[in-house]
């Protein structure tokens, strides 16, 4: 299903679709994939806090729709909305993800004790302000990286910032307390083409010490 290996223009050609072809409809399983590659992303202490849940069917569209502000066109036309949060306790996964590695061989048993035992207390001691701040930083990574792997199937996508924070959780049945959202990702089959935005030059904003 990868569409284009050719790094410079996956990276570089990438650009805000705000308009799709509404007869592409992405296969779940082909999704799924997607977001298997985007979550290579790296994350703090590996807990991978990111959590999606895919806008794809036309009853969920719906209930999204009100909660876009001005961004419906993407709700309308897109194979899919991919809502992103980050989980406040994603240190429940902790044991999960070090006794996979533990599995596969790439962590020792002891290490993964070690390991656990100073990372969870940790993660549980932080105030919510912080934890937020930490799986949104994770989560963001991974939303850059599901762009690009999307480019890479031969779609492209459009971040999207502009919803209702405060409603989109409880709309999707998420405890809102848990889960933050982050961002929102329309993913679809371009049906408009952009000129490319501006840039200021690296020299503008760049210091070197
Ligand atoms: C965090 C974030 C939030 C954004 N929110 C919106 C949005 O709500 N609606 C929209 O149409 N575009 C949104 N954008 C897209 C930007 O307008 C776009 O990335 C920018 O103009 C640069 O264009 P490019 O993505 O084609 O390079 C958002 C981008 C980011 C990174």
């Amino acid at each position: 299903m990868l569409k284009n290996n050719d790094f410079s223009d996956v990276t570089l050609g990438r650009r805000t679709i705000r308009v799709y072809n509404e007869d592409v409809k992405i296969p779940r399983e082909e999704m799924l994939e997607m977001i298997q590659k985007a979550t290579r992303a790296p994350s703090s202490l590996n807990l991978q806090p990111w959590r999606f849940v895919v806008v794809d069917s036309v009853e969920g569209k719906a209930k999204l729709r009100p909660l876009v502000r001005w961004n419906t066109r993407q709700n309308d036309t897109s194979s899919a909305m991919i809502l992103i949060f980050g989980d406040l306790q994603c240190y429940e996964y902790g044991e999960e993800i070090y006794d996979k590695a533990v599995e596969e061989g790439k962590m020792s048993k002891q290490e993964r004790d070690e390991q656990l035992a100073e990372i969870i207390p940790q993660y549980k001691s932080f105030n919510k302000e912080k934890m937020k701040k930490a799986v949104r930083l994770d989560s963001n990574l991974a939303a850059m990286q599901f762009m690009l792997i999307a480019r890479s199937h031969g779609y492209d996508t459009n971040p999207i910032g502009g919803f209702e924070y405060d409603q989109l959780a409880e709309a999707f049945d998420l405890d809102k307390e848990r889960y933050v959202p982050v961002l929102i990702l329309s993913v679809g089959k371009a049906a408009e083409t952009v000129e490319e935005t501006v840039r200021l030059d690296a020299e503008r904003f760049t210091t070197f010490k």
